[in-house]
């Protein structure tokens, strides 16, 4: 169902109500020409609603990255809150940590305004992003578990958890409108197990479900072995076309905690107008990715990166449940 610009303007408002804008606040509001303009003018106006300062940027990026062209990122350090159409963080030429470091709170909206509004963050989203943080912080093991036979164990310590709990309030924190899960990434080498992606588990950036059973087969960090059917042949040479040990790293590891993101939403959506959220956020997913470390401050950067949604799986920290069949059972974090 499509929304009107007065019902998308009002999301905006509750959304930069809960960054916390002021009416001292200036805001950069940061676009490409794909962005979808209802956003864009919905955003300008709220902005404008709670008395705050705007302006547009959209950077050419062709030789010079984003990060090396200095008046524009002086003008996005400089600003209280980045609105982001563009996703810098898909840049990786060190823009977001560049903002984290200025203080600048980022929120990146990508979604059309109807799952925006349907995915429209609250309070209570970040508590629970929170409390599994709080679980993460010290922790060190992860593992994961399921019926059709994943049976995944790592080590955690020395990367930094990622929460996502919708918006940015906090100085530095960067955010995505319609997020909500926690992840971390495992210690070099530690990942070790067997990872199975059963049917209806989602594959990004395929954006597709996966039909029949991939049985990943993972030593010392790295899937080395990658079994099944048709879905199984299409990951192994999707995956081999990087030509890249490095894809095959186990990356982000975590659990969804978005009450509000739909598994079969990804079904009902063309692939062009979505970037997936509901599928990566949908609560109590295990969510498995491979390739990149950068993000976290490691050193493996390689193209290839696969964020795989699983249902149905049973996620421990230490030892104490976390999610049990796909079920988020741990206190403070069931919605
Ligand atoms: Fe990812």
């Amino acid at each position: 169902m499509s929304v009107g610009h007065a019902e998308t303007v009002a999301a905006w408002r509750d959304v930069l109500g809960l960054c916390r804008l002021q009416s001292d606040e200036t805001v950069a509001i940061l676009t490409k020409r794909e962005a979808n303009p209802r956003n864009i003018e919905a955003a300008k106006h709220a902005v404008t609603d709670l008395g705050a300062q705007y302006f547009c940027l959209e950077p050419h990026i062709g030789r010079t990255s984003l990060f090396d062209t200095t008046p524009a990122m002086d003008a996005l350090r400089s600003v209280d809150l980045v609105i982001d159409f563009l996703g810098i963080h898909l840049l990786r030429g060190g823009e977001q940590e560049a903002l984290a470091q200025a203080g600048t709170r980022v929120l990146y909206a990508v979604e059309p305004p109807e799952t925006l509004i349907r995915l429209m963050p609250t309070i209570e989203d970040k508590r629970r992003v929170k409390a599994a943080e709080a679980c993460l912080k010290g922790a060190s093991t992860m593992a994961a578990t399921s019926d059709a036979g994943t049976d995944l164990t790592v080590s955690l310590g020395e990367y930094p958890i990622l929460c996502e709990y919708g918006f940015s309030d906090e100085p530095g924190h960067w955010d995505h409108w319609g997020a909500g899960f926690i992840a971390t990434w495992p210690n070099e080498g530690s990942a070790r197990g067997t990872v199975v992606i059963d049917r209806g588990d989602i594959i990004f950036p395929f954006k597709d479900y996966v039909q029949s059973p991939i049985r990943l087969t993972i030593e010392k960090g790295y899937i080395r072995d990658i079994a099944g059917d048709f879905d199984a042949d299409f990951l192994r040479e999707y995956m081999r076309q990087f030509k890249d040990d490095e894809a095959y790293a186990v990356s982000h590891l975590g659990w969804g905690l978005q009450p509000r993101a739909q598994w079969t939403a990804l079904g009902l959506l063309d692939k062009a107008q979505t970037n997936g959220n509901d599928g990566r956020a949908f609560y109590g997913n295990f969510m498995f990715s491979t390739g990149p470390n950068t993000d976290a401050g490691g050193r493996r950067d390689t193209r290839c990166h696969m964020d795989i949604p699983m249902r149905r799986c049973s996620v421990s920290v230490d030892g104490r449940p976390m999610t049990v069949k796909g079920e988020v059972v741990a206190e403070g974090q069931k919605a």
